[in-house]
Order: structure tokens, then sequence, then C-alpha cells
């Protein structure tokens, strides 16, 4: 245990507490004699405790539908699967329903249909790593989603972080690891410790999907979409800017503005590392698996979700402030993220319908190069600094740094297409209105109507030969998912 001040906050300086956690692993254990254990109860009887508050991660079944709150988003995004379908993020338990249901994974008829690669189940379940493993990683990234529809069946679990075999934490997924080498971490020297954030950064990160030739050993010649981590030139928005500038990548066209967009995926692990709990030591575990005793017996909270639920037991071991003020600390960060996160949506957005207006009145590419690469980069901030989540509590400063460049940027794109849309007699122009989901949906043009009845369809028909097919391999126990709601965007 060790004593700290807590100096230059907003906070009056207190003293706060930092308690070792609890020795990390129990005796090891063997879950499984080789391979991968994807099945969550296979694990319950050697941890029971764990696994019970592992399975309350299911507690957060509301569906928190982010295009209706706010609506600017199916302006940013259109053209790209986010337009159709986003929610908040909910609790692990939840991460195949999620997946299966978001209209963005579509309603493949067969294994070789259907919009999205394999790569988007890399972050959902344990049974990545078991497929990893018995198909090599290249053919894992190989072909499309539907075709590991029967396989990835169990959600984000014990298998994700804890190793069958020993049961102690390890690095199930390959791409963060290179993404670790590349930025230049020494895998052998990563700690105990470390690893109390590393698990999470398996998933918690931002990627992008790396198209790779490959040849089979029957010798055909493949085409894989790898998950990789862009961190070669450091973490920061700046540095991964440069990495895709770089190598000219885009994760899509913007259908109005026709910018070649940069999706941010969710960096919460990069923005974590620029705030002062990680610069003073403090993991992902020590705010969200706090230490909780049953029966006599220790063990980690494996329920992971807000701590804001929890602030007794888990701020207050270390600081000592009253849970309202901490309850009042955190909601000013969220409203200073809120009011320029606003600001700078409604800048990028009708940026975008500007930038579309001037190509209709025909400006030419010379004109725009120079505008669609600031909207480029100003989306990418504004996108970097928020789609995490709880960046605004992780790293506020860096949070609100990001939107504030966003805003700038995205204010010199509309300053100079003033100029543009004059050139051409639109001097008036206004971007119409975008202010609930179905108006902003119809200017990218989702077709939202068709893609739910599709859906359903796909719900009542191949979902259902998949689950089949899952529970006949023994890789999925029907009774495992008792008890769950089954909401989404469309239906509740
Ligand atoms: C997202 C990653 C993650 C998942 C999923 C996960 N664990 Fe853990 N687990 C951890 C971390 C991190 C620790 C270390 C916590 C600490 O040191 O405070 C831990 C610790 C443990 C320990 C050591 C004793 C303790 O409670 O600290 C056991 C046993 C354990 N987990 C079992 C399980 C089981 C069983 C499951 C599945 C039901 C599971 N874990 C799922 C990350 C995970
Ligand atoms: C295998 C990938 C994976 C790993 C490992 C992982 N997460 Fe997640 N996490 C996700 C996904 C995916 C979601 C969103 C699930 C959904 O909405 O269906 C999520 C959601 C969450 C949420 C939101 C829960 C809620 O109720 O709103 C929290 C908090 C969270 N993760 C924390 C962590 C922490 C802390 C760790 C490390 C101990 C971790 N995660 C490790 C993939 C992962
Ligand atoms: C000092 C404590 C602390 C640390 C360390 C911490 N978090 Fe958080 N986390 C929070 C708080 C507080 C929130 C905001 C909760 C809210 O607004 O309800 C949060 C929210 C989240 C959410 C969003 C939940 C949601 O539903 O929007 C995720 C995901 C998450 N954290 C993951 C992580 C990961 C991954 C790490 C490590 C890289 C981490 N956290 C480190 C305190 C912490
Ligand atoms: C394991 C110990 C630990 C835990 C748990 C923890 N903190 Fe901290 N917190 C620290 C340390 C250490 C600092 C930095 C002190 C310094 O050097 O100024 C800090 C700084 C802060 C600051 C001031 C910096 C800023 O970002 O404004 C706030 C606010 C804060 N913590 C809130 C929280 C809240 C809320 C929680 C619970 C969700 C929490 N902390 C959990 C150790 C902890």
């Amino acid at each position: 245990m060790y004593k700290a001040v807590l100096i230059g906050s907003a906070m009056a300086i207190s003293t706060i507490t930092l308690t070792i956690p609890p020795s990390m692993a129990t005796a090891e254990t063997m879950i499984k004699e080789t391979g991968v254990e994807s099945r969550n109860e296979a694990w319950a009887q050697h941890f029971p405790l764990q696994y019970e508050s592992w399975k309350l991660t299911g507690e957060s079944e509301r569906i928190d539908d982010m295009l209706i709150k706010k609506p600017q988003l199916a302006v940013l995004w259109a053209g790209y699967g986010f337009s159709k379908d986003y929610n908040a993020p909910r609790g692990h338990l939840y991460a195949i329903q999620d997946n299966v249901n978001t209209l963005r994974t579509g309603a493949p008829v067969g294994p070789i249909s259907g919009p999205m690669p394999t790569a988007c189940w890399s972050c959902k379940s344990p049974d990545v790593p078991r497929m990893m493993q018995k198909d090599g990683e290249l053919e894992f990234f190989t072909g499309k989603w539907a075709k590991y529809g029967s396989e990835i069946v169990n959600p984000i679990g014990c298998a994700d972080c804890h190793d069958s075999q020993t049961s102690e934490l390890t690095l199930s997924r390959p791409f963060l690891k290179k993404g670790l080498e590349a930025s230049g971490v020494d895998l052998e020297k990563i700690t105990s410790d470390d690893m109390r954030s590393l698990t999470c950064a398996q998933c918690h990160v931002e990627y992008y999907f790396e198209k790779t030739p490959w040849t089979d050993k029957e010798g055909n010649k493949k085409i894989a979409v790898v998950v990789t981590l862009p961190w070669a030139k450091g973490m920061s928005a700046e540095a991964m800017e440069e990495y895709y500038d770089e190598i000219n990548f885009k994760d899509w066209t913007h259908t109005i503005s026709k910018a070649p967009m940069l999706k941010a995926q969710h960096p919460g692990y990069e923005l974590y590392t620029t705030g002062i709990h990680a610069k003073s030591g403090v993991s992902c575990a020590d705010c969200h698996m706090p230490n909780m005793s049953k029966d006599g017996k220790e063990y980690s909270d494996h329920n992971l979700k807000s701590p804001m639920d929890d602030i007794g037991n888990i701020c207050l071991g270390c600081h000592d402030q009253t849970e309202e003020e901490f309850r009042s600390v955190v909601e000013n960060k969220l409203q200073r993220k809120e009011q320029l996160m606003e600001i700078a949506m409604d800048n990028l957005a009708k940026a975008h319908l500007e930038a579309g207006k001037a190509w209709e009145l025909g400006a030419t590419e010379l004109e725009m190069e120079d505008i669609l690469k600031d909207i480029r980069h100003g989306q990418w901030r504004w996108d970097y600094a928020i789609a995490s989540h709880a960046s605004f509590f992780h790293a506020p400063e860096e949070t609100l740094r990001l939107l504030a460049v966003s805003n700038e940027i995205a204010q010199t794109a509309r300053l100079k297409l003033v100029k543009v849309l004059a050139k051409y007699g639109a001097v008036d122009y206004m971007a119409p209105d975008f202010s609930s989901k179905e108006k902003a949906q119809g200017l990218g043009g989702v077709p939202l109507t068709k893609l739910i009845a599709e859906k359903k369809q796909f719900k009542t028909t191949l979902l259902q030969e998949w689950n089949k097919q899952a529970v006949k391999n023994g890789n999925l126990n029907m009774d495992s998912r008792k008890g769950m709601s089954d909401k989404s965007s469309y239906s509740n």
C-alpha cells in the first residue's frame, strides 16, 4: 500500500491510497488439456465466483440507439455500415447477440454472402482464438462473416483473457501482440500488472482491416482481411493518421462529400494511456474489476460495467472524496466533452453536405481535394476522441484537445467551401435538416425498411441453422442463453 497526494485537479487536494490487488490467479488450474475451451460454462465448476459475476454483464440489456440520440452520426457515416445501425455498448454477455442483430452485418443467405468479412467476429468471442488455432490465423481472416456463423457462438468470456491449460491471464489475440511489437514493446517484458490492462486492450483499441494475399497448403491463392493495429508510428491520433495517410488507407468513401474517410473504432486503451490514472499505474481492472468477497473467499468482480454503480467500493478505495463529489466530477467531465462534441459533429456534418452541394454544382477534383482532406482529418480526430465512449473520464485533456482541433479543421473546410459554393452561385446555401434519425439516414440513402426485413428473414432461417449446428458440434449449450432478452434497435 502507498499513499499519493492528488494535485493539479479540479478537486481539493486530498490523500489517496493505492491498494495492491490480491494475488492474481489462484493455483494453476487446467480447464482443458489442449486447445481453447470457449464454452464459458466449462469454466464455471472451477471458478464459480468469477463465473457468476461474469454472468451479471447480462444485466445491461438496455438498447440505446445512438442514431436517435445523435442523428448527426448518420450524416457523418453516410455510405458506411454504422449509418445503418449503431447502439451504445452493452455488457460482454451480449457481444454475439449484438453482432448478429446489428444491421451492419447484413442478412447472409449462405457462407459466402453478406457485406462483412470474418474479421467482424474478432472481438466478440472466445471461439475466435479457438478457430484461429484450428484453422490458422490467415484462414481465419479469409472469407465472409457468415463462414463462421455456426462456430462463433459463445460471448466474450474466460478464454478471451485466460489460458485454457493454465487459467493464467493470456493474450489470446495475435493482433494485439503484433501491435505492441510494432510500437516497440518487448513482449517478454510484459508484467502481470500490465496484463490487468492489456487483456482489455485486445479489443478496446483502434484497428483496421489489412488486405493480405496468401497461398494455402493446397496452393490456392487467397486474400485475408487481417485485423491490424496501426501503432507503428505511435498511439496518438496524429501518429495513427500519419500511418493511414502514408499507406493511402480509407475505410470508405463518403457518399455525400466523397471524402476518403477513416473510421475510428474504439481507441479506449490508447486514450487511457494518456490519462492521469494510467500514468499513476492504475489499470483497467483496478476500476472495472474491484475486489469482492463472498463466504470469506476473495475474488475479482468479473461484471465489467460502469464503475459509477459502485463508487464506494471502487473509487473511494483510493480517494478520500464523497460519492456525491465524485458523481459531480464525472458529470462535469461528461458535460465538457458533450459540448465540444456537439459543435464538432455539427460542423463536420455540414461540411459533408456543403461538399455534396459543391459537387452537384460542378466543382472540380482540384477545387475539392484539399477540402476533402480536411474533412477526413477533422472527422478522424472527433471519432478517435469519442468512439470509446468513456474517454471523457479516462483521458479528459486529450479528449478535449482532439475535439477542439477537430472543430478547427472542420471549420477550415467550411470556410473553403463557402468560396467554392460562391464560385458556383450558391452564396446562400444552407445544409438540409438532419435533426432526426429518419432525416439523417434519408440524406445518406439508407434503405432501413428493406434492411430490417432482410435481417428478420435471416434470423428465422440461416441463424437457426447455425445454432443447431453449433449445438450438434458440442460448442454451444442453448441453456447458456436462457433468460436473455433479444433486443435490437428495430425490435424491442
Ligand atoms: C476481459 C478479460 C477477462 C475475462 C473475460 C475473464 N477474466 Fe478472469 N481475470 C481477468 C483479469 C484482468 C484478472 C486479474 C484481476 C486482478 O488482478 O485484479 C482476472 C482474474 C481471474 C482469476 C483469479 C482470481 C481473481 O478473482 O482475481 C480467476 C480464477 C478468473 N479470473 C477466472 C475467470 C473466469 C472463470 C472467467 C469466465 C467466466 C473469466 N475469468 C473471465 C480478466 C478476465
Ligand atoms: C474479446 C474482446 C473484448 C475484451 C477482451 C474486452 N472487451 Fe469490453 N467490450 C467488448 C465489446 C465487443 C463490447 C460491447 C458489447 C456489446 O455491446 O454487445 C464491450 C463492452 C464493454 C463495456 C461496456 C459494458 C456496459 O454495460 O455498458 C465495458 C465497461 C467493458 N467492455 C470493459 C472491458 C474491460 C475493463 C476489459 C478488460 C478487463 C474488457 N472490456 C475486455 C469487447 C471486449
Ligand atoms: C480510474 C478508473 C478507471 C480506469 C483505470 C478505467 N476506467 Fe473505464 N470507466 C471508468 C469510468 C468512471 C467510466 C464512465 C462510466 C459512466 O459514465 O457511467 C468508465 C467507462 C468505461 C467504458 C464505457 C462504458 C459504457 O457503457 O459507455 C469502457 C468500455 C471502459 N470504461 C473500459 C476501460 C478500459 C478498457 C480501461 C483500461 C484501458 C479502463 N476502462 C480504465 C473508470 C475507469
Ligand atoms: C487504484 C487507485 C485509484 C482508483 C481505484 C481510482 N483512482 Fe482516481 N486517481 C488515482 C491516482 C493515483 C490519481 C492521480 C493523483 C495525482 O497524481 O494527482 C488519481 C486522480 C484522479 C482524479 C484527478 C485527475 C482527473 O482526471 O481529473 C480524479 C477526478 C479521479 N482520480 C477520480 C476517480 C474516480 C471517479 C474513480 C472511480 C471510478 C477513481 N478515481 C478511481 C488513483 C485511483
